[in-house]
């Protein structure tokens, strides 16, 4: 297990559009993806890019809002009214080599191995065994596309 970089982390927010106005006209985020819904994770998911080096982009802000009342983050959100930090993403080389990784060590792992947002193969870890931080694992984006940079 090696820690790749630190791809973005997840905001949970009440309003994903009222997040992008605050992303856009508070800090000033010049790139923002256009929302869409996770049916299948029960959120609707967007991104702002930080620069990175040359011309790349950097780690992101992932904006996560409730779809519905049964969301798995619903219950977050009535405990964090306003929005929060929700989790740290890391990239890995290899994503089921981290996740032998972790579970020979004995951390909890949430669910199966899945395609998350950015497309690649992800999995949390529970937040009780990674010092507080409901943390993502997730494979480096391979090839050339938007999200490998
Ligand atoms: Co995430």
């Amino acid at each position: 297990m090696k820690l790749g970089r630190l791809n973005h982390i997840g905001v949970a927010t009440p309003s994903i559009a009222d997040s992008i106005a605050h992303y856009r006209d508070t800090l000033g985020a010049t790139a923002i993806s256009d929302p869409f819904d996770m049916a299948e994770q029960g959120v609707k998911v967007c991104f702002v890019d930080t620069p990175g080096e040359n011309g790349t982009h950097g780690t992101q802000i992932e904006l996560i809002e409730p779809l519905g009342p049964n969301s798995p983050i619903a219950k977050f959100i009535q405990q964090n009214p306003a929005g929060a930090q929700h989790h740290v993403c890391y990239e890995v080389e290899d994503i089921e080599d981290a996740r032998k990784w972790f579970e020979e060590l004995g951390k909890r792992i949430l669910g199966p191995t899945r395609i998350g947002a950015h497309g690649t193969p992800i999995f949390f870890l529970h937040p009780k065994d990674m010092m507080g931080q409901l943390t993502e694992i997730m494979e480096t984006p391979k090839g050339d596309s938007h999200w490998s940079n």
